[in-house]
């Protein structure tokens, strides 16, 4: 009897996976996702005077009021917030359909998002 309930306690112990390792691990393959297919519109300029098109339009939108990049904005960390956009389109950017990013993905990237706005925030 004893020894069972020692076995279980062990084993219930040893696979017991720490919630933070899958977050960390989310979170990294959202800034990959984030960096294949929305970088290329949505990142810091590399180089100064360098124009990209959604921190452009982004700017414009809020007058600066909010973040012009998409990933330092805690409001698009949540999926539902974000996923109204990326599914919908907005104004200058298609809609973004499952084929191409697909909802495992985008919950990553918000899981990035939130994480990397929290870092970036002033
Ligand atoms: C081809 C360029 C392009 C790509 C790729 C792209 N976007 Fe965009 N995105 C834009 C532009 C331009 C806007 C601004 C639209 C406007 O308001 O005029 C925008 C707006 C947005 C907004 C709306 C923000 C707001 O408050 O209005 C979100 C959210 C967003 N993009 C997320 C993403 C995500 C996530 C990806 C990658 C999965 C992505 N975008 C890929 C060009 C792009």
């Amino acid at each position: 009897m004893l020894r069972s309930i020692v076995v279980s306690l062990v084993i219930g112990v040893g696979v017991q996976v720490p919630a933070y390792a899958q977050d960390a691990a989310t979170v990294k393959n959202g800034k990959a996702v984030y960096e294949r297919h929305c970088a290329y519109c949505h990142r810091r300029p590399a180089v100064e005077g360098e124009l990209l098109v959604a921190p452009m339009a982004l700017k414009l939108k809020y007058k600066g009021t909010l973040s012009p990049y998409i990933d330092e904005r805690s409001d698009l960390g949540n999926l539902d917030v974000l996923r109204g956009f990326v599914r919908t389109g907005v104004a200058g950017m298609l809609p973004i359909r499952k084929t191409e990013v697909s909802e495992a993905e985008l919950r990553a990237i918000a899981a990035y998002i939130a994480t990397n706005a929290k870092a970036t925030a002033r």
